[in-house]
């Protein structure tokens, strides 16, 4: 008999036809309710066994995590939170799971911190926790395509093996088919990549930007959505060194158009998230009220997840310059001061992250969007202003998050492009075809970058960046 999912299930009326289900066992009580997950919902369809019908060996293999297939019909639910319940009629055991075994694991019905989940990567979907999370981070990947499908873009699937740095920050993986023990030497002793499969040096992406751009300018409007790499060491909440950025590209399109869209785009998919991921949600927000009950009094906060979508939805991002960025943190108060670690003394310092949650959380209230930063902190590819020392960047920052966005208009002046290579000592040769593109139909251009993870948490409002990816890839982590 075929079966049907859960998440049906709940939604249909009882009748006195069979139904098939098959899930995982997630508790067993008196002999007679079993609560199954079958992961399309979060919620468990309840069972309920006639134990005197059923033999005694199979009644011992129902405990938690076993796979089980039960048969029966639907009937209004006596109990309460749920609409129908199952009246079991045959179940069979598909999988079995050990008790014992199981203690010993996370799938053991007890409290679990998320580091001890991290540890059994393998297991942790099961959890009510990362079954939202998962199910959330799907939704939302819908989302991100159906909007730009919605509105005219391509997707365009940039390569994950790369000659080049997008970033120019040289946080890249090599990729090389050499013997790292015992590489082949040219005559100067220096790595011989001729003989490496590329028959050069190469890495993985960073940015699907530099790709990206040449297609926008033959398609017009391209997005990206797919794994990136920083080799960066990072150990933050905030940073993986594999992650999944969305980068739109588009032509004829300058900075002003560039913000546009990165707000539209944003407030799209948590609205998304907001109607489409009800059940999840809410789950997570308990989650998070839970938490905030623990905390002191003066600590907790008073919007929690669902409240904080919203709010991001209906209110405008704030658009700040740099330069008045710089003005607000100068003339912050001498007691937020003493919090930094870093004082921000004069223009042209970088941000730390302290700085944009400082503005965003504290100044603002709200999202801001940061613009015109000085051209030595930014990568080279970005569009210089008249002023010749800020270039047309922006980042979307974001409450409890920081940078969620970073993207520019692209500087599509050839003489200016080459310059700016030549002084930040790039090897023009490895960015040939990127300069050619300025020489046949050069324009107008821009797009950004997303971090789907960084999304992923503030929609699901978990605290560490290793908590929205399946496997998540950090320095000293890849066991699974
Ligand atoms: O600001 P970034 O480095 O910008 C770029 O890569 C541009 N090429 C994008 C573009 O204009 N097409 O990265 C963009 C975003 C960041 O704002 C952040 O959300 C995310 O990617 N990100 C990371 N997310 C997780 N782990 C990391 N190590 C990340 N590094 C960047
Ligand atoms: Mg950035």
């Amino acid at each position: 008999m075929h079966h049907t999912e859960i998440i049906t299930l709940l939604q249909t009326e009882p009748s006195i036809h069979e139904i098939n289900v098959k899930g995982w066992v997630r508790s067993f009580r008196s002999n007679r309710f079993i609560a199954l997950n079958d992961g399309s919902t979060i919620k468990n369809l309840q069972c309920v066994v006639d134990f005197e019908k059923v033999d005694e060996e199979i009644l011992k293999k129902i405990t938690t995590g076993a796979a089980v297939s039960v048969t029966g019909v639907l009937v209004e639910s006596q109990g309460q939170g749920q609409s129908v319940e199952v009246q079991v009629s045959e179940i069979e055991i598909l999988g079995e799971a050990n008790p014992e075994d199981v203690k010993l694991t996370i799938l053991s019905p007890k409290r679990h911190t998320l580091e001890k989940l991290r540890e059994q990567a393998h297991l942790r979907v099961r959890t009510n926790t990362f079954g939202a999370v998962m199910r959330i981070r799907s939704k939302l990947a819908f989302a991100v395509h159906e909007y730009f499908q919605k509105n005219g873009f391509y997707y365009m699937h940039a390569p994950i093996i790369t000659g080049s740095d997008a970033e120019g920050a040289g946080e890249m993986f090599r990729v090389s088919s050499l013997d790292p023990k015992n590489p082949p030497l040219d005559e100067k002793g220096n790595v011989n990549y001729k003989e490496d499969f590329f028959e050069k040096e190469t890495n993985l992406t960073v940015s699907g930007q530099l790709e990206a751009e040449t297609y926008a300018m033959g398609l017009g409007k391209v997005y990206t959505f797919g794994p990136t790499f920083r080799a960066e060491n990072s150990n933050t909440s905030r940073h993986l060194a594999e992650f999944w950025m969305i980068e739109p590209e588009i032509a004829f399109c300058d900075l002003a158009g560039n913000m546009d869209l990165a707000e539209d785009f944003i407030k799209y998919i948590i609205n998304y998230a907001l109607n489409h991921c009800a059940d999840d949600l809410e789950f997570l927000e308990n989650r998070l009220l839970e938490e905030e009950k623990s905390k002191p009094q003066a600590e907790r906060s008073d919007m929690v997840l669902r409240d904080k979508l919203k709010f991001i939805i209906d209110n405008n991002f704030k658009r700040v310059s740099y330069t008045e960025a710089i003005d607000i943190l100068k003339r912050s108060k001498p007691n937020q001061k003493k919090k930094f670690k870093y004082i921000i003394e004069e223009w042209g310092a970088d941000l730390q992250s302290e700085h944009e949650r400082f503005l965003v959380e504290k100044h603002f209230k709200c999202p801001v969007i940061l613009f015109d930063y000085p051209a030595k902190i930014k990568a080279f590819y970005m569009r210089l202003n008249e002023d010749g020392k800020t270039v047309r960047a922006m980042d979307v920052l974001f409450p409890g998050i920081g940078e969620i966005v970073g993207g520019s208009q692209r500087e599509e002046r050839y003489d200016v492009l080459k310059q700016k290579i030549t002084e930040m000592g790039i090897d023009e040769k490895e960015l040939w075809w990127y300069l050619e593109l300025r020489k046949f139909g050069t324009a107008v251009h821009s797009g950004f970058g997303l971090g789907f993870e960084r999304m992923v948490q503030f929609v699901t409002g978990m605290g560490n960046i290793r908590d929205v990816i399946p496997y998540p890839r950090t320095p000293g982590n890849a066991e699974f």
